[in-house]
């Protein structure tokens, strides 16, 4: 088993009185629970800037399906991305509105981008990505994935 490392931490009151009751709000047992998640947290953040970084995940969206060509848009940007899109999953949520969550793994800059892409089409309510990175980094500059558009 890895040694552990213990260490302090100094901080004003003020702010370690919020830092407690965060603590406490979030259900940790002790504050070195909840550090190790903010450090963990980050971490995962500071490798998905690494934009050569494999990332998997999800992006979920909500759309109003009325919108004309809406769901057309959403099927061609996937196609467009069929190597990073794993799988998709249709809700129809209520009369007007669906749920869609589409699985993604991939080079973290091409995920970021189809993201984008999809959250920007006209009718998306809501969209969101989700990830973590897999540990995998790409070579910088080669694509990973042969184009066949
Ligand atoms: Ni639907």
């Amino acid at each position: 088993m890895e040694k552990v490392v213990r260490f302090g931490v100094s901080m004003n009151g003020s702010l370690a009185r919020r830092f407690d009751a965060m603590v406490k709000r979030r259900g940790y047992d002790n504050r070195s629970e909840a550090v190790r998640d903010m450090v963990r947290r980050d971490l995962i953040r500071e490798e998905w800037e690494d934009p050569n970084s494999e990332i998997v995940g999800t992006i979920t969206l909500v759309y109003d399906h009325r919108i004309r060509e809406l769901g057309d848009r959403l099927i061609d940007i996937q196609h467009d991305h069929h190597d990073l899109v794993i799988s998709t999953t249709h809700v129809h949520l209520t009369h007007e509105h669906c749920l869609e969550v589409l699985v993604v793994r991939g080079r973290a800059r091409s995920v970021s981008r189809l993201a984008d892409r999809v959250v920007a089409v006209r009718g998306v309510l809501h969209g969101q990505l989700v990830a973590t990175t897999t540990g995998k980094v790409f070579k910088a500059g080669a694509t990973g994935h042969k184009r066949i558009h």
